[in-house]
This record gives structure tokens, C-alpha cells and sequence, in this order.
């Protein structure tokens, strides 16, 4: 997968993604990341990338010739799938990263300042929000899109790091997990997960899932009730 990222600020992005998992991912090939300024494809003396709102009002406003440019210029662009972070899109979750993770070529544009000229919206197939408040730019919620998106690529966890048992691939909250030691501070492990009998540890692992799904996220849980009745 090949996942271009256009934003005024790519030192706030770069850095992140030469680490861990995502690191990792792009050193195998599994994903090339690029970080575009696009910035530079503004035309104007002051390589300026927004101004003041038609009609009055605070605030200045993203304009459309430096992002079109921008998007021009990227190999493939007519047939990736691209993307503006907003938090006027449709809300992300984890069945949207899955579908996305499907893509060969993702273009993904961050905002900045109060909005975008509206008419860079017809240039973009998908708006996302990553949630209900208003971030100072797209790039931490563009980077929350790809680390989620790019986990899910075949390949890039480990087995033993495998993202069968996520939290909302099932649509429950995941189980509690206990490692060494044993009992810290008067706190002991669960004696069903040091019995050994997988079966039993299976059984408690849906239950504490269950319930923590119940008590946290209820909406869940309910769709989830809905989705075993079928
Ligand atoms: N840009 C600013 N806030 C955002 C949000 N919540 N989601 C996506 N992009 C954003």
C-alpha cells in the first residue's frame, strides 16, 4: 500500500511513523508512507496556502489551488482513494480502517487553519472524523487513521500480536489482561487464568468481556446482542 499524506507541518508526521510497528511495516515494504508540504505548490511570491473568507468572518480559509496542485502531482492520484480529515466527515471506527486497509493507494489531506474552500471537497472521495471535537489540524487524526488502518495490513502484526481479538473487531471491549506478578501490592491474578485449563479461561475471558462491554460501552454491547440474534 502506498499512503501519501498531504500537510503544511510533515515534521509533526514523519518522525512518528520511523517507529515501533508502523516503522517496521514500511522497512518490509508492507507500506510506503510520503509525506508531502504541500506548501510548496503554491504559486503566489508569499507561498501563501489560505486567506480571508468571501462574505467576511473570522478565521482564514484553506485555499483550493495549492491543494489541487498538490494532489496533481502525485502519482496514481486519479486512481487512489482520497481522503480529508474534517471533523464535519463520517465518524472512523474499526470496520472503516478495515475497509481502508483494503486500498492500494490512499491520499489523505490534512486542514489547518478554520476550514477548507469548499470546493476542495469535490476533489476528495471520503471526509473522516476521527470524533466530536475539533482538533488545531488534520495531522493527529490523520495519523490515528493510518497507524489503525496500516496494523491491519496481512503481514504487519505478528501472530502473536494478531488483531483477531481487538477490541471491536468483535464488537466487544477486550478481556482483562494480567502478566507477572502474580500478586502485586495485595492484587492477585484471577486463579482461573494460572489453572492452565484453556477452556475454562476461554469461558471467563467471554464473560469479563461481556460485562466490561455491558458497564463501559452499552451501545455496544447492544449491537452486538443484535448481531448474535442473527
Ligand atoms: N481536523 C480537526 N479536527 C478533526 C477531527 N476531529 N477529525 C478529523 N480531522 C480533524
Amino acid at each position: 500500500m502506498t499512503i501519501d499524506v498531504l500537510t503544511l507541518f510533515p515534521d509533526m508526521i514523519e518522525p512518528v511513523f520511523k517507529h515501533s510497528i508502523i516503522g517496521r511495516a514500511q522497512e518490509k515494504g508492507s507500506v510506503t508512507i510520503n509525506v508531502h508540504d504541500f506548501r510548496e505548490f503554491s504559486v503566489d511570491k508569499h507561498k501563501s496556502v489560505d486567506d480571508t473568507p468571501y462574505g467576511g468572518g473570522a478565521g482564514m480559509v484553506l485555499r483550493v489551488e495549492p491543494v489541487v496542485r498538490a494532489l496533481r502531482a502525485l502519482e496514481g492520484h486519479e486512481q487512489a482513494l482520497k481522503i480529508l480529515m474534517t471533523p464535519q466527515g463520517i465518524p472512523y471506527t474499526q470496520s472503516r480502517a478495515q475497509t481502508l486497509s483494503k486500498n492500494d493507494h490512499l491520499i489523505i489531506l490534512c486542514g489547518h487553519y478554520e476550514g477548507y474552500d469548499e470546493r476542495i471537497r469535490d476533489y476528495f472521495d471520503v471526509e473522516i472524523s476521527i470524533g466530536d471535537y475539533v482538533l488545531t489540524g488534520g495531522e493527529i487524526a490523520a495519523m490515528a487513521v493510518i497507524d489503525s488502518l496500516v496494523r491491519l495490513i496481512p503481514g504487519v502484526l505478528s501472530n502473536a500480536q494478531s488483531h483477531e481479538d481487538d477490541s471491536f473487531s468483535m464488537s466487544l471491549l477486550e478481556y482483562p489482561q494480567y502478566t507477572k506478578p502474580r500478586i502485586f501490592e495485595g492484587k492477585s491474578v484471577p486463579e482461573v487464568l494460572l489453572s492452565g485449563h484453556h477452556e475454562n479461561i476461554n469461558i471467563w475471558r467471554k464473560e469479563e468481556a461481556l460485562k466490561r462491554t455491558q458497564k463501559r460501552r452499552p451501545d455496544l454491547y447492544e449491537k452486538y446482542l443484535k448481531k448474535s440474534e442473527n
